[in-house]
């Protein structure tokens, strides 16, 4: 069985884009494969988040990530910060890496010029704190958007030199883990093509979203005036709309608006009320479990515990065996 790995940001609430992203692949991965989740907590320092923000978002994520369908039963899922592990890979490796190298990853440029005034060396080591994730538990795969390829093979890049450097053949080199067309992308309601927190709040329905809020943000979605000839293409906006409602709402349901948009009969208002009907409605068994665990501490900290555990059976014989190659023994 392959070993899969994959970090999740702690960026606090899931929305849909993230749950049609990432999200419900690693509901499937979890089936096939021995998977290792963890929130990576060390990573999110970079940007300086306040210790209430850092300990709610951890939270925020991982209760959304069990009530979508992360199993612990199937997976292990664990906080980064709970496995000490990593942070010595990390330093080992941050041997063999060179200032220059992580001076020309492109995520890094990207920080320093979105974040001038606080370019500090975790943001210059994160690939490296990046790699002993993924090495310590010499994983074989881990799905990666496009944002994150080139940290994968900076990896490889990383495992390959301590295999050659040592003369050994330890590190296998983790390749990405492929979705295939599964990747559904999902616009955001404010005529962007992807729903982003970053970009605009009011853009993201939440799992957590209530059905009043999800109502209330969908109503205020940016449309037109509709279309005055028959069979049109849709400006983007519209687009964005119908494929929400194509991720979230039956066929026929799609088919009766395409239709009512092609006839130039559309009527926004009662399109958004059904989108929003339907979105409620997906949502619902989510968020109906998101409800039962924000108030089950208990379970969750079982949960994280015995990922630790499990984190810690699989990484610590790698630390074991890396000091050894490097030289690290008794005297
Ligand atoms: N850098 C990843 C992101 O921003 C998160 C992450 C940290 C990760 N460590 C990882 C992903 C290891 C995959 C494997 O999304």
């Amino acid at each position: 069985m392959d070993k899969v790995l994959s970090g999740i940001r702690p960026t606090g609430f899931l929305h849909l884009g993230n749950y049609f992203g990432a999200l419900r692949n690693f509901i499937k991965m979890q089936q096939e494969n021995d998977c290792y989740f963890f929130i990576a907590d060390y990573h999110s320092l970079t940007t300086h988040p306040t210790p209430t923000d850092l300990r709610s978002n951890v939270k925020n994520v991982l209760i959304d990530y069990l009530a979508a369908g992360l199993d612990p039963e199937k997976a292990t899922i664990y906080i980064q910060s709970d496995l000490p592990e990593v942070c010595e890979l990390s330093l080992l490796l941050s041997m063999n890496v060179y200032v220059g190298e992580l001076q020309r990853v492109s995520s890094f440029k990207e920080k320093v010029r979105r974040q001038p005034n606080n370019v500090n060396a975790g943001l210059l080591s994160y690939p490296i704190l990046m790699a002993a994730d993924i090495l310590v538990h010499r994983a074989d795969k881990v799905p990666v958007g496009k944002d994150q390829e080139q940290h994968l093979e900076m990896t490889r890049d990383f495992a390959q030199r301590f295999n050659h450097i040592y003369g050994v053949d330890y590190f296998k080199l983790p390749v990405a883990y492929n979705f295939g067309q599964e990747l559904v992308k999902i616009p955001g309601l404010d005529g962007s093509t992807k729903m982003s927190k970053s970009d605009n709040e009011n853009s993201c329905v939440y799992l957590s979203d209530t059905p009043e809020v999800i109502k209330k943000k969908v109503m205020k979605a940016v449309t037109d005036s509709g279309p005055t000839e028959p069979n049109q293409p849709k400006p983007q906006a519209i687009e964005n709309l119908f494929a929400l409602m194509r991720a979230v709402s039956a066929p026929e349901t799609v088919q009766f608006f395409e239709g009512e948009y092609n006839e130039c009969r559309i009527r926004y208002g009662d399109m958004k009320k059904q989108l929003a009907a339907d979105m409620t409605a997906f949502i619902a068994p989510i968020h109906e479990r998101i409800m039962e665990l924000r108030s089950n501490d208990e379970y969750l900290r079982k949960v994280i515990r015995n990922g630790a555990e499990r984190a810690h059976a699989s990484a610590a014989p790698t630390v074991r065996d890396v000091r050894e190659i490097i030289g690290i023994k008794p005297l």
